[in-house]
């Protein structure tokens, strides 16, 4: 990333996971990073790492925690909006806090975010904004209605944001993440199992077809009693999507406030 040593970065849910991996290469970058999580710190605060423990579907601890971070590295230019739950259940049995609860965490938090965070990107002349959402915005599985829902949200949310900020030179983009082996993946698979959700092609469907990154075809069906079926494999690696971050992250697509040159998002 171009002038990576002068950026800073907020990622929440930057403890564990993708969220980890995505702060620990800008880290390797040389981007000052703050990680927004309720979990402990996975490594010890520096002058380029902080960690502050945030809830980030809390509107106060947000905005405590962004004015903390542009106090202490002077600026900010990128957010990474990672942090995220997954529940799994159909509509008919899903509980309603739980469905408040995942729609505060994964979409509501983008929101909180971002708005606290836009004033000092409009500040540092512009900046990026990757919101990570899921395939199961687009192809799911069964029994992920609140998570598939929270994450359609994310990428509705990600477009609007998109047009309302590229004046700013503000870059809003969503990633839209497949499988990858995290403690939610793994969670993931636990409810699969429990619920007789099952991992195989469709009739008449190659698992190589199923592999591929657009699917031709809905690929799924649901017939109880046996529960049916995850499209993908999953991804060996959290450093799937490091790459696709960095690139949105890059500041080479800014508007440049002296030739007011703006390209689109
Ligand atoms: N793992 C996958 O297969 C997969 C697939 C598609 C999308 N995603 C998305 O990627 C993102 C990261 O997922 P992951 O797999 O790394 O999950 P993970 O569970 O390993 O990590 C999520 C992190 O978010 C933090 N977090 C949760 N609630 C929070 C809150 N209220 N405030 C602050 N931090 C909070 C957790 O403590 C954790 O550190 C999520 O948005 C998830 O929906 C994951």
């Amino acid at each position: 990333m171009r002038d990576a040593k002068r950026r800073v970065a907020i990622v929440p849910g930057g403890a564990a996971g993708i969220g980890a991996a995505v702060a620990g290469a800008f880290g390797n970058a040389g981007l000052a990073v703050a990680v927004f999580d309720v979990r402990p710190p996975a490594e010890q605060d520096s002058d380029r790492r902080a960690h502050y423990t945030v809830d980030v579907s809390v509107a106060e601890e947000v905005e405590v925690a962004v004015s903390a971070v542009a106090e202490r590295f002077g600026r900010l230019d990128v957010v990474v909006n990672n942090a995220g739950i997954l529940d799994c259940h159909a509509v008919d049995d899903t509980p309603e806090e739980v469905w408040d609860r995942v729609m505060a965490v994964n979409v509501k938090s983008v929101f909180l975010v971002s708005r606290a965070a836009i004033p000092h990107l409009r500040a540092a002349g512009g900046g990026s904004i990757v919101n990570i959402s899921s395939v199961h915005a687009v192809a799911t599985v069964p029994r992920l209605a609140a998570y598939a829902a929270s994450k359609g949200a994310v990428i509705s949310l990600s477009r609007q944001m998109a047009m309302d900020y590229a004046d700013d030179g503000i870059r809003v983009n969503a990633v839209v993440v497949g499988s990858v082996d995290t403690q939610m993946g793994v969670q993931h698979g636990a409810a699969m199992a429990r619920d007789g959700v099952v991992v195989a092609p469709s009739k008449g469907q190659s698992a190589a077809l199923l592999s591929q990154p657009s699917w031709p075809k809905p690929s799924c069906s649901w017939r109880r009693p046996r529960r049916h079926l995850s499209p993908g494999r999953r991804s060996s690696s959290t450093a799937a999507c490091l790459p696709v971050c960095f690139e949105l992250c890059s500041p080479a697509h800014r508007k440049s406030p002296e030739s007011g040159d703006s390209r689109s998002p």
